[in-house]
């Protein structure tokens, strides 16, 4: 029993990586109504919720999150008791490439989506309205770069540095203020990266399994030293439910899985996996590893401190690094029809993010 059951929720963005994974917990592990609210970017796949078919208490919507107008039919069809917020664009690379969508979703499309949200909560009577939650899903990148020693708590200051990050930032100050001038009831998490199966194939975990297994190169970017706190989706998943049900309102809640990982470590452990799994005739796939030109603006190191979702709410992570990314190289080896279809609609993945300001103007333009 969870106290998600029988009650409404909004999950935007449920056909991306992270909102999938969302949808999946909520359909198997509550018995919640789920409206997944998708524009179907790119990044969206509906083949990441093979158990959406047929089932009784999922609905699909294709949403842009920034139209007002759809939005609020949405509201007034399905009378939600609560929304996560996951719609967004959410690759640095495309971002330094192209900050436009970024803007437009991340802080245009949040915008809008909390005066829809607000207009409806308005309308409720009492007991639905004291009820009624808004989780906003934020990631760590709001902090910006960490040197060698320290952590992320929920009181660092904001200091983003990609305009992904910077788009992020942003909106999570509207939610915040939506909640202070309005009394919308909202909270706020700021999650580590995470990785895990129906992740799209341009994130470093994908990539390089997906190119692994081509015997493609392998590209690091700077000298692999920068260190990312590695977290399993599922575990992400299960927390955002744990706070959509018993987070505290106006909180925010820092969510990471303590397993820093330097860049190179991360390559290197999926190269021995896959080594393991699949042997490949030419020997071990560290061959293939290669140090290329490094992002603008890459932050150094991200560090999550947990200890207030784990204090306050009981939350653990299941998974390890080492248990998390055997269970993923898994995934990807025996699903290869998923990202097979990704490839085969055009996804080439050719390195992208170094054509500074050629996308910028031409959006903008
Ligand atoms: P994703 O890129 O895989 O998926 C985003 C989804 O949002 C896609 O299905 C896309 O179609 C949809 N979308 C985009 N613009 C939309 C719009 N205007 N209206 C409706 N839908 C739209 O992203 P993800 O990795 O699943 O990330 C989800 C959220 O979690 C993001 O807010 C991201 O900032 C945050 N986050 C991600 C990570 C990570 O490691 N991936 C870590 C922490 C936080
Ligand atoms: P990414 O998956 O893009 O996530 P984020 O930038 O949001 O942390 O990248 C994770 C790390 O891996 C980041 O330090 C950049 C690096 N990286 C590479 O070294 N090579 C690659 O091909 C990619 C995609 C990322």
């Amino acid at each position: 029993m969870t106290s998600l059951d029988g009650q409404t929720v909004f999950v935007t963005g449920g056909a991306g990586f992270i909102g999938s994974a969302v949808v999946r917990h909520l359909l198997d592990r509550t018995e919640a109504n789920v409206v997944n609210i998708d524009k179907l970017t790119y990044a969206a796949n509906l083949a990441s919720i093979p158990q959406a078919a047929g089932h009784q208490r999922y609905v699909f919507a294709k949403v842009d999150i920034c139209s007002r107008r759809r939005l609020r039919a949405l509201f007034e069809r399905y009378q939600p008791d609560a929304i996560m917020n996951l719609a967004a664009e959410s690759h640095v690379d495309r971002s330094i490439d192209g900050p436009g969508e970024f803007i437009q979703t991340n802080i245009v499309g949040t915008f809008t989506l909390l005066q829809e949200a607000l207009h409806y909560w308005r309308s409720l009577e009492t007991s639905r309205r004291a009820a009624f939650r808004l989780l906003h899903v934020s990631t760590d990148e709001v902090y910006g770069s960490l040197g060698s020693e320290g952590l992320f708590t929920e009181t660092t200051p904001y200091e983003p540095s990609s305009p992904y990050s910077a788009s992020k930032a942003s909106s999570d100050h509207l939610v915040r203020a939506w909640c202070k001038t309005y009394g919308l009831p909202t909270i706020v998490t700021n999650c580590s990266n995470n990785y895990g199966p129906f992740h799209f194939p341009e994130k470093l975990i994908p990539h390089i399994i997906i190119r692994a297994l081509a015997d493609d190169q392998l590209p690091i970017y700077g000298d692999g030293k920068n260190i990312r706190d590695w977290l399993f989706v599922e575990d992400h998943a299960s927390a955002l439910a744990l706070v959509a049900e018993r987070g505290a309102i106006g909180e925010t809640y820092n969510i990471g899985g303590r397993s820093e990982r330097t860049n190179l470590e991360v390559v290197e452990a999926i190269c021995t996996l896959l080594d393991q799994m699949e042997p490949s005739a030419q020997g071990s796939r560290r061959r293939l590893i290669s140090f290329v030109e490094d992002r603008n603006g890459h932050d150094r190191r991200y560090a999550i401190d947990a200890s207030k979702i784990e204090q306050e709410l009981g939350w653990r992570a299941r998974e390890t690094f080492e248990s998390g990314i055997a269970k993923t190289a898994r995934w990807y080896l025996e699903n290869r029809a998923w990202w097979q279809a990704i490839v085969r609609r055009g996804y080439d993945g050719k390195r992208i993010g170094l054509g500074l300001g050629t996308a910028v103007a031409s959006m903008d333009a």
